[in-house]
């Protein structure tokens, strides 16, 4: 293997900078191949720093020239190499130098820096995508007052936007115009964003709580205005929530959110001039489905959100990613609670926990939430900082509960504000506040790994005597093998048989308010004199990121599904109960067995069929996911034999309760036009989850349905939906299908998306095949993000039994396509090679097959750190 030399961070080595930056000023004249960019900045002495030579990062910059203190400087005077100017004889006081690049956004396909999407020019500067457009200090705790002036030929570009409030703007000579952006609140360079080209708008405004109006702007490519609306609603509810629920109040005259169609990520929330990944903006009824529009409505709201949590108050170092992304999904996740339903948010919510950061905790990759050294922090954008980064805020708030919470919050937001802060700082307003000792729990920053409480209970039928013993232990991780208790908050209910709240009191152990916190190995809750054996509801609300290991009896299982007064648990039940199934019928299917499902599951589930919530039934309907039930199955997986399960219970499922299907499927159509409102959207999940039963319960009845509702359907929701049934079976059916979609959406990438992630994952083995031939396909580009994820992306995270090819093609093919896209996107490539990050759990002969496949990327010699990193990570 290929010599790894590439630098570790280490939080250790944190040191302040020695040199900070008042005032940027940013000149950047706009053209295809040699923009050139004229940036002045104020640089004086750090008194926490040390002084001595000014080092600068730099990153693929032609340097045209350099001025100190406005005179020129010969080319001794500095040194420049791959990733650094180094500034010899650095005067030790305040001073400006004045910087000029040359910069090629149209040969830029890494897209980080200043590049080309659809002819208009972006930039994207977070982590370190700043130094790719000027020399500069490009670390977070560098926060300095930046005016923007952009220069371009009115022709090519009539739109120049930057960050902050425009304060000039107008006409130069032969064609060209000016703007002028200033953005008062000091900021990291990471914020720093230009947007230049021809861009449709659509305008709104808001009113802030104190009186302020705020300019909106959605900006889109021209032509797609009719499909911003929805994001412009989004943004107002978004800045009303913020002020009622956190105080939190927008502070410039104007905010600009512009969508385009090359991105790495979803979207960036760069100060006053948000950058889309156009896809979570564009919405119509025709193009976007009930899923498209939750998506927007929370990246919206996150990207939103943090305008204080992420840019008044940032991030001292790239290791305190969580204290911005963690907090800021927290409250997306909550903003979405609110506008919709909470219980079915919390659901979906901990579905992609599960799927994605309990993957992540448990193999090679895994990292504590705050991590203590990277190699490329491209590759720390994950699901543990994110998604078990907001769990963190959420069990605080349970153990603090709302008041103490929200008083740590409103300390947070005053004391931190304008500082680039960190984990312990924000710990720090909450201990503050509520007098708390918070040192115990601060452990879940630092260890990595999924805690697994496991219950057990024993009831005395004589005595009455009950006892719960919890005990808690976790699975060593890369790097730490030893791991220590952690402060679990975990919500408990008991329940009689009749499904009604048990009021008890424990004798020994402590229940406040419903919780039980679990802060040592193990503990005990001890009960008298009861009549006969509670239910126990445990880990209500998922009240903590942790695996439960609680051998509830089936009987147990039923009454929580039909009573249980925590639709989480309701919902938990079901799951579990198919999950016991699903696992069985796995290793039954791979021991060449006949599989057998319970039929008191189709039971129970049918009783709750009528229920009001549709998009709550709808969760209780879908199973597990086959990753799903390959983690908890845990070693020596077989992908196919997963899949035959899945595949299995469902079919039992449909046929059992087949015929209250096909009434709720009548039931729930409507004359109505298509509203995205949470209550339609329910309804329509609902159907269509009965719709895919049917079709492999009653193939005769079900596809039959599938192909009306394919070509009377209204919107993209059902008309997807349909599509997406009939390509789960074989036949000329479905073909057909695909064919008039393709032809229908030909000149729609983002509907095409959906189209290529369909067909890429269908559990087929001819679908490798297909995969490949869809490459070919004229609205296939192996250069946008978009394309890539949606069709390979889709393959090899969406698809297990044919990513995980017996044969080994599905390693190979995705291996190939990373080493190709690591030349040009480094970050896109690094991510599609995650797929692999399940490797050891698979039986033997696949794994081996998967090695070979890593070992191959490994051994190229020019990768990138981003994909280096990842694989490296990933073989340990
Ligand atoms: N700050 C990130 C965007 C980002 C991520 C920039 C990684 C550079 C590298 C942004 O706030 C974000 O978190 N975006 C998410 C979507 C969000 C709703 C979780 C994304 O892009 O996936
Ligand atoms: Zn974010």
């Amino acid at each position: 293997m290929r010599l790894d030399t590439s630098r570790v961070i280490r939080l250790v080595d944190y040191k302040a900078p020695d040199w900070l930056i008042e005032t940027v000023h940013l000149d950047a004249t706009l053209d295809d191949t040699r923009t050139r960019i004229v940036a002045t900045i104020q640089f004086k002495p750090n008194p926490k720093g040390m002084g001595g030579a000014l080092v600068l990062d730099g990153d693929d910059l032609v340097l045209e020239s350099l001025a100190l203190d406005g005179v020129q400087l010969p080319t001794f005077a500095y040194t420049i190499d791959r990733h650094t100017l180094t500034l010899h004889d650095t005067p030790q006081r305040a001073f400006t130098l004045t910087i000029v690049t040359l910069l090629d956004p149209a040969a830029n396909s890494q897209l980080m820096g200043l590049y080309r999407s659809s002819g208009n020019y972006c930039t994207q500067c977070e982590a370190e995508g700043f130094r790719r457009i000027t020399f500069f200090l490009d670390r977070p705790d560098v926060m300095a007052v930046y005016t923007t002036r952009i220069v371009a030929k009115k022709e090519e570009a009539s739109v120049l936007l930057g960050n902050g409030n425009r304060v000039e703007a107008g006409d130069l000579p032969n064609g060209w115009h000016y703007a002028v952006w200033h953005d008062p609140h000091p900021k990291p360079s990471y914020l720093f964003a230009l947007v230049v080209g021809k861009l449709g708008k659509v305008g709104g405004s808001f009113m802030t709580r104190s009186g302020r109006n705020v300019e909106l702007g959605i900006y889109v490519e021209s032509g797609k205005e009719n499909r911003a609306g929805y994001a412009l609603d989004a943004l107002i509810r978004s800045m009303k929530w913020d002020e009622e629920a956190f105080g939190c109040e927008y502070d410039l005259d104007v905010f600009n959110i512009v969508a385009v169609s090359d991105f790495n990520m979803g979207a960036m929330e760069n100060k006053g001039l948000n950058i889309f990944n156009d896809k979570y903006v564009l919405a119509s009824p025709e193009t976007a489905t009930d899923a498209d529009y939750a998506n927007i409505e929370a990246i919206i709201a996150h990207e939103y959100f943090h305008n204080w949590t992420g840019n008044r108050i940032t991030c001292r170092d790239w290791f305190q990613l969580c204290l911005k992304e963690g907090l800021t999904v927290f409250r997306d996740q909550e903003f979405s609670a609110d506008q919709r339903s909470r219980a079915v948010k919390r659901i979906a919510d901990v579905r992609t926990l599960r799927s994605q950061q309990f993957t992540e905790d448990s193999g090679p990759l895994a990292h504590p939430v705050r991590p203590f050294e990277y190699r490329e922090i491209n590759n720390f954008y994950t699901p543990t900082v994110y998604e078990k980064g907001a769990e963190l805020i959420r069990m605080l708030k349970t153990l603090l509960g709302a008041d103490d919470f929200r008083k740590g919050m409103d300390e947070y937001l005053a004391r931190c504000d304008g500082t680039a802060a960190t984990i312990e700082e924000f710990i720090a307003c909450f201990v503050d506040t509520s007098g708390r000792d918070l040192t115990h729990f601060a452990r879940w920053y630092e260890q990595a790994g999924t805690p697994l409480v496991s219950v057990t209970e024993t009831f005395d039928s004589e005595s009455g005597h009950y006892r719960i013993h919890f005990a808690q232990s976790t699975k060593p991780t890369p790097g730490q093998p030893d791991k220590q208790a952690m402060v679990i908050p975990l919500a408990i209910a008991f329940l009689n048989k009749q499904g009604l709240e048990l009021k008890l009191t424990p004798k020994t152990g402590q229940l406040d308010d419903h919780v039980f916190v679990l802060d040592t190995e193990s503990a005990d809750l001890v009960f008298e004199h009861l009549d006969e054996k509670p239910v126990l509801s445990a880990l209500r609300g998922f009240s903590a990121p942790i695996v439960l290991e609680l051998d509830t009896s089936d009987d147990d299982r039923l009454v929580m599904l039909a009573h249980d007064t925590d639709p989480f648990n309701r919902w938990q039940a079901a799951q579990g109960f198919a999950m016991k199934l699903l696992k069985a019928a796995s290793i039954t299917r791979r021991e060449g067995r006949e599989m057998h499902f319970d039929p008191r599951f189709a039971e129970a589930v049918s009783h709750v069929l009528n229920g009001k919530d549709h998009a709550f039934i709808a969760q209780i309907l879908a199973l597990p996911s086959e990753s799903d039930i390959a983690r908890e199955i845990g070693d020596n997986v077989d992908p196919d034999a997963v899949r035959d399960a899945r595949l299995g219970l469902r079919r039992a499922l449909g046929h059992h309760i087949g015929q209250p299907l096909q009434l709720l499927y009548a039931t729930l159509e409507t004359k109505e036009s298509y509203r995205p409102d949470p209550q339609s959207a329910g309804s329509r999940s609902l159907r269509n989850v009965a719709l895919d039963l049917l079709a492999i319960g009653m193939p005769e009845i079900g596809l039959r349905l599938a192909e009306q509702q394919y070509r009377t359907a209204d919107n993209m929701t059902d008309r997807f939906a349909a599509l997406a049934v009939l390509a789960q079976h074989r036949g000329e059916a479905r073909e057909i299908a695909l064919e008039h979609f393709a032809n229908t959406f030909e000149n729609d990438p983002l509907v095409l998306d959906k189209w290529f992630s369909l067909q890429a994952s269908i559990p087929e083995l001819e679908t490798l095949d297909r995969v490949k031939r869809l490459m070919a396909h004229p609205g296939f580009s192996m250069k946008n993000p978009n394309r890539l994820r949606s069709l390979i992306g889709a393959f090899a995270a969406g698809n297990p039994s044919q990513f995980n090819r017996a044969d080994g093609a599905g390693y190979d093919f995705v291996s190939e396509i990373v080493i190709d896209t690591d030349r040009s996107n480094p970050q896109v490539a690094a991510r599609i090679l995650g797929a692999f990050k399940t490797w050891r759990t698979l039986e033997p002969d696949r794994r081996a097959l998967a090695e070979t496949a890593l070992r191959r990327i490994a051994d190229q010699d020019q990768l990138s750190p981003d994909v280096l990193d990842i694989v490296t990570r990933t073989l340990a």
